[in-house]
């Protein structure tokens, strides 16, 4: 009775983890925690087959499926891995392994475990036809158009590959492309993104392709079908993977495949990778060990949820606990408050952490924080690290005094009453104009490398500068005089008249960066672009609608509905004029042209040239107030052509009786003369 409680338990429990795995992607528990539970499960199960339950968690490999994308079966299920966690695990399935082949020699091969998202790809007639995710195991959705994208990834293969060809592999989000699509997140103020396995995973689902080629997702090779590589006589995975290399794909090299014989050599291994992990682009979170030769593999064969042929080897999070000391809440320049952990100094996988971060005030309650308690941190696959649990056995666990953490209700800043809206974690300062948290975010915005760029002026000023009542918003900045900067701490003159000068060269700064600077929210450096080079002048966003704005190239309902909410809104409208009074570019400026030589003609430019390069000529063309085509047609009135100008455009030309001119003769007719 005992043991039927406990599976019932179990199976909720399970459920309900998965669930926030892959539905929420908000795990609550660590993987090594999740498999313990699992483990406990299926032991249970095995000992009570009277108790099966075919919707037990045993028997799925986890869910993800959404009406988004087509439904597509596997050709074999998209199995999981047994994991192990330490030597003598690793020894166990070894031995498991010789005794399923008695008397035979046994060669491993060893991979990194990618810490991504799981993908069947198929080839017709050498084209990428389908990419299939692992969905439920059985049944995946076909992401094609969005892995189109992965340029690491052939869509169509060298000749010699097999047709058709299943192969399967990892997609990844490389740790460089992962922290630069978060720094442009924060600009955009907007939330950053977790972690790179649950970005690239819904990355892979969105519906705009446009936004996944954006973001430089990779992908690994890990397995090719192993009856399609036996009938091309190859018998064995590590040689698989390197025919996979030859028709185009990306495969692991060096010691990231490795083959062994023996379990030391296996640790030999993971030793070296637990070091070696950080020195990759990419995040892995363990290592997979497969038994190499494909006739073995066979014979070994499968449970119903991963095959015998390979084993996981899990890295241990790193995990440490330390003290809380208590929690500081930032209010940034969109008023979003985030709380922070402030821990007595600890060290964590190579580095000492001050601070983790507590996301919003549901995490704070769940993890029942109160001041003083000794709690779990763990750096995962996250940068920052993170709470995980608190030691219950720790001093202030049972001490009725200390102090529970409370969400504050006020912002610690302004103290204005916070608000949450409807269905965010998030609380927000609603004092937009005054709370001077928000005020110093916005200017420091404005004044950033990407957008201002303004010299000689760092945080600290502006944090002055707030704090003595001498801006209040960006346009204020311009008024600033040597009068008012002098009597400031740490302002000599020298750094007076930088910052001036710095100010007064801001002014020439181009309008897309004005338009970035000014922190409307989700528009980053790109969308200001695109934004500006389409609408060309301040004053076309103040009549244009949202549906206009939803019609430009790159502008999503979300982009269009805050652009047009910041340009009616008076207060915002108010500075912009003031900027504009003061000088700063409010349009896109066309650059002038040097002359009018080559004005009504359309011309197009071929060949190569003896004094400058063929975009050099094409800049001269357009420059001089020619008009430039790609290909001759009737409309064309003069060809440049230069050397090697191929046979068939000179034909069309002389066809066409359009007149051709040479390269002298042209930098004569605009005035360039050698
Ligand atoms: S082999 C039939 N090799 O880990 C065995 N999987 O927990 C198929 N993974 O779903 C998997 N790196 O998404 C294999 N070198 C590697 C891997 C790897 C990452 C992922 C894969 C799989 C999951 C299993």
């Amino acid at each position: 009775m005992e043991a039927r409680a406990r599976i019932d338990a179990l199976r909720e429990e399970l459920h309900a983890h998965n669930h926030r795995y892959y539905v929420l992607a908000e795990p609550a528990i660590s993987d090594r925690e999740f498999d313990a539970l699992l483990e406990e499960l299926s032991a249970l199960e095995a000992a009570h087959p009277e108790w099966d339950d075919p919707t037990s968690p045993t028997r799925r490999v986890g869910g993800d499926l959404t009406d988004k994308f087509e439904k597509v079966a596997h050709q074999s299920p998209m199995l999981s891995l047994s994991n192990s966690y330490n030597a003598e695990e690793v020894a166990q399935w070894a031995e498991r392994v010789k005794a399923g082949l008695p008397d035979e020699e046994v060669e491993f091969v060893i991979e990194l475990k990618y810490d991504g998202v799981a993908i069947s790809l198929w080839y017709a007639q050498g084209a990428l036809v389908k990419a299939l995710t692992r969905g439920d195991g059985t049944t995946g959705e076909d992401v094609r158009a969005n892995v189109a994208t992965i340029k690491t990834l052939p869509l169509r293969l060298a000749s010699g590959a097999p047709d058709p060809l299943e192969i399967r592999g990892e997609i990844f989000f490389p740790w460089p492309g992962f922290e630069a699509l978060n720094e442009k997140r924060k600009e955009a103020g907007e939330p950053e993104f977790a972690n790179p396995r649950n970005t690239a995973a819904g990355t892979l689902k969105l519906q705009d392709s446009s936004v996944v080629a954006t973001r430089p997702l990779d992908c690994m090779i890990y397995n090719v079908d192993a009856d399609t590589m036996t009938a091309l006589g190859v018998t064995s995975h590590s040689e698989a993977v390197q025919r996979a290399a030859e028709w185009g794909f990306k495969t692991p090299q060096g010691r990231a495949l490795e083959v062994v014989q023996t379990v030391d050599e296996i640790m030999a291994s993971v030793a070296h990778w637990e070091k070696a992990r950080h020195d990759l682009d990419f995040a892995i979170d363990g290592l997979v060990v497969k038994v190499n030769r494909y006739s073995q593999q066979k014979r070994l064969g499968m449970t119903a949820k991963s095959p015998r042929w390979a084993l996981a080897y899990k890295f241990e999070t790193e995990r440490v606990s330390t003290t809380l000391q208590g929690v500081k809440y930032q209010v940034g320049r969109t008023g979003a408050v985030t709380p922070v952990a402030d821990l007595l100094p600890v060290q964590l996988g190579g580095t000492t952490v001050k601070n983790a971060s507590l996301h919003n005030a549901d995490q704070i309650a769940k993890l029942g924080l109160r001041e003083g308690d000794t709690v779990f941190v763990e750096k995962g696959g996250e940068i920052i690290p993170k709470i995980v649990g608190v030691d219950g056995a720790s001093a202030s666990a049972g001490d009725l005094f200390s102090q529970a953490i409370e969400f504050p209700n006020a912002c610690p800043e302004c103290d204005t009453p916070l608000v949450r809206k409807e269905g965010e974690a998030q609380h927000y300062c609603p004092n937009t104009a005054t709370c001077p948290a928000q005020v110093r975010g916005r200017i420091n915005h404005f004044i950033s490398r990407k957008a201002m760029n303004v010299d000689g002026l760092g945080k600290e000023t502006v944090a002055q500068l707030v704090e003595a009542g001498l801006i209040r918003d960006v346009a204020d900045l311009y008024r600033l005089t040597a009068e008012d900067l002098l009597p400031l701490e740490r302002m000599a003159q020298k750094s007076v008249d930088n910052l001036l000068a710095g100010l007064e060269a801001s002014k020439q700064v181009p309008f897309e960066r004005v338009l970035f600077g000014l922190g409307i929210r989700h528009v980053g450096e790109t969308v200001a672009k695109h934004l500006a080079r389409a609408l060309v002048h301040v004053e076309a966003f103040k009549t244009t609608s949202v549906e206009e704005l939803m019609a430009l190239e790159e502008i999503g309902p979300i982009v269009a509905d805050s652009v047009a909410t910041h340009f009616q809104d008076p207060a915002f409208l108010e500075v912009l004029d003031r900027l504009k009074a003061v000088g700063l570019q409010m349009e896109v400026v066309v650059e002038e042209p040097l002359g009018n030589a080559l004005e009504g003609e359309v011309v197009v430019v071929s060949g190569v040239f003896d004094t400058m390069s063929r975009d050099e000529a094409k800049a001269a063309v357009t420059n001089h107030g020619g008009r430039l085509v790609g290909s001759i047609s009737s409309k064309t009135t003069l060809v440049l052509a230069g050397d090697k100008m191929g046979p068939s455009k000179l034909q069309k030309a002389e066809k066409l009786g359009i007149p051709l001119m040479d390269e002298q003769t042209f930098l004569a007719r605009i005035g360039v003369s050698e």
